[in-house]
């Protein structure tokens, strides 16, 4: 400590050194670290924040480790297993015997515990949480040799977490923007990165191009990239003026300087764990025809998904800038959706609930049924799920997803509540992940 910081000061009785004000700083926060950090080298991550957190690390202790103890009080854990393996794959751990997590790894350069990697190429309505998928695939005990299926997976969450843990996936949706963005996450993971070099007067020529409808480009991946980017500006232009200094085609050339840096980042990442990314298979298929696939039945370990909640939000409107791009009909794509096919009598009569509700819930069972029939024996199901209101009337979708997934022939085998922070809708309050297993 430099003598000068100290004051010295003369009593009656004799000379007091009292400390300056970087050493109480210190001090002080030495003791508040006391109360603030994990103590321990098997730590929390910061990200744990609900009980369900601590259901989805105890889920996931069980699927990784040998043994294991959790002291909440400590946010520590204790445990057995293969350290480096549980350190590449736990997504609620910051640290593993010291040793940071590559998921820790992920928040840090990303800066958030959801946008990592492309997660965050595009805000598609109803996306869930990455970590959510990682949990399950570890719940799962999935390996390089197993094969993953989301027959509802939209912006593609599930195949791309898939992909960055090095496990095959198949992701099926209806919508064609889910599929252009589910692919595009994947391809990008194996791009050349000289193929993404483009200078500023490039990208200014590009958005103007686009903008005129006169895009075009050899390579089908930078074509999607450059149209995706510029779908997103656009929304974001028109949803707030925030960026009118900067312009449209500024706003661009910044979002697609965001898509480079994560890639960048991503590559990093790879390279310094030496992971292996495993690539996904995007279908345009409806998840009621999943049968006249031949060659998915008994072929998947496992299926993470996530159906539309019913009417909870508007999924195709939210894409009308794109769609209008692409001068598709958004009438035709919203009738693919589940529960707006069947125009006539819904088959079960769901106690008076209305119509449409009903119309819903025959599709949702028979979703069901695919993908009891895709999986292997033994294979596992998590449907993430969440209860709308409709004309006030709570529609409890939740327990008819559980009751459908048991009349189907699952083993229920838990549900885990996972509270939605923040959402001012209380009707709503979260969403629910149900876990069953198909016997063998
Ligand atoms: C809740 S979102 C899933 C979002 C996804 N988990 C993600 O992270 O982006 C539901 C998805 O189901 C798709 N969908 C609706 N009806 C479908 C059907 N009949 N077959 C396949 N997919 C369908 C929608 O296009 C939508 O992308």
């Amino acid at each position: 400590m430099d003598k000068d910081t100290h004051s010295q000061q003369m009593s009656i009785f004799e000379k007091y050194d009292y400390p300056s004000y970087e050493e109480i700083i210190d001090a002080y926060s030495k003791e508040f670290e006391t109360y603030v950090l994990p103590k321990g080298n098997t730590v929390f991550g910061f990200w744990m924040q609900t009980l369900a957190d601590l259901e989805f690390l105890d889920l996931e202790l069980q699927g990784l480790t040998e043994e294991y103890t959790i002291n909440p009080v400590d946010r520590v854990v204790n445990l057995k297993g293969d350290d480096d393996f549980i350190r590449l794959r736990i997504a609620h751990l910051e640290k593993v015997n010291g040793e940071k997590t590559l998921y820790t790894d992920f928040v840090d350069k990303f800066g958030d515990t959801n946008a990592y990697a492309f997660h965050n190429l595009y805000p598609y309505k109803g996306k869930f949480y990455p970590r959510v998928v990682r949990t399950l695939i570890n719940a799962f005990k999935l390996n390089s040799q197993s094969l993953l299926l989301d027959p509802f997976n939209g912006s593609g969450t599930t195949t791309h977490e898939a992909s960055l843990m090095g496990i095959k996936s198949v992701g099926i949706d209806v919508t064609p923007m889910g599929i252009v963005l589910s692919s595009l996450k994947n391809d990008l993971l194996f791009i050349d990165e000289q193929k993404l070099n483009f200078s500023i007067k490039e990208l200014y020529d590009i958005a103007v191009a686009i903008e005129n409808k006169k895009w075009q480009y050899e390579d089908p991946v930078i074509y999607k990239l450059m149209l995706i980017v510029y779908f997103d500006t656009i929304d974001a232009f028109e949803r707030t003026s925030r960026y009118n200094r900067k312009g449209k085609t500024g706003l661009f050339i910044e979002k697609y300087n965001y898509i480079i840096n994560c890639y960048k980042k991503t590559i990093e990442i790879k390279n310094n764990n030496a992971l292996n990314f495993e690539s996904s298979q995007i279908i345009e298929s409806d998840v009621l025809e999943l049968k006249n696939i031949r060659e998915m039945e008994g072929k998947f370990d496992a299926c993470i998904t996530s159906p539309p909640y019913y009417f909870s939000i508007d999924y195709v409107g939210k894409d009308k800038i794109a769609y209008d791009y692409l001068g598709a009909d958004m009438k035709k794509i919203e009738s693919r959706y589940l529960g707006m096919k069947n125009k006539g009598n819904p088959k079960e009569n769901y106690s008076g609930l209305p119509l449409r509700v009903a119309m819903y819930y025959d599709d949702l069972k028979v979703s069901i049924e695919n993908i009891f029939w895709a999986l292997k024996p033994g294979g596992k199901l998590a449907i993430i799920i969440g209860d709308s209101t409709v004309n006030g009337k709570k529609i409890p979708t939740t327990m008819v997803t559980k009751k459908f997934c048991e009349e189907v022939g699952f083993k229920f085998n838990k549900l885990i509540f996972n509270p939605l922070l923040g959402v001012r809708n209380r009707a709503i309050r979260g969403e629910s992940i149900i876990i069953c297993e198909k016997e063998n």
